[in-house]
């Protein structure tokens, strides 16, 4: 089923999410196809279920460059992630691009981690444990960054770099995530 996607602005869109207590359930299965229905009529490349209101540890993410639009990008993997923990593996960090189906029509430069390893389970509780670098590891800060509250304009240090796609990108197609 697909769900409205809560906009920047909403409170719920602020709050720590609480863990995923059982895995397997057919409540948790009905989240994640909700969370892929939802994903893939909004055209993203993740999501986070405090995004359609539901206050709950699991972020879904991935995209092949067949089914979406980053041309730059190495695909990701489709990911279900549930009651994830992330850590830098070195100080590096990287500028990109992001947007968000939070906060439609809009982009911004957010610095983040090179380079990540990060940990959860799927959903039916099968550990996932690895390394992601790029765009990858761009993508699950964003959507576990969704989890503690915290949106990318929140992330930004430098504002002359957070504008409208339409403005920043004239001409370009370009998909939020
Ligand atoms: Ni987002």
């Amino acid at each position: 089923m697909i769900h409205p996607i809560l906009r920047m602005g909403d409170p719920r869109l602020l709050r720590v999410a609480r863990p995923i207590e059982r895995f397997g359930s057919d409540e948790l299965h009905s989240l994640v196809a909700d969370l892929f229905d939802t994903m893939h009529d909004a055209h993203g490349a993740g999501l986070a279920a405090p995004q359609i209101g539901v206050d709950r540890r699991i972020v879904i993410f991935g995209f092949s460059p067949t089914d979406q639009r980053y041309p730059d990008a190495d695909p990701v993997p489709r990911t279900v992630l549930v009651n994830p923990t992330i850590e830098p593996l070195d100080d590096a960090e990287a500028d990109g691009w992001e947007g968000c189906l939070s906060v439609p029509g809009m982009r911004g430069v957010v610095p983040r981690s090179e380079r990540v390893r990060y940990r959860g389970f799927d959903q039916y509780g099968v550990p996932i444990d690895r390394v992601a670098t790029g765009f990858h590891a761009r993508i699950v800060q964003h959507e576990v960054d969704h989890l503690d509250g915290i949106l990318y304009p929140m992330r930004i240090r430098d504002f002359s770099n957070f504008g409208f796609t339409e403005e920043l990108f004239p001409g370009e197609e370009m998909v939020d995530d």
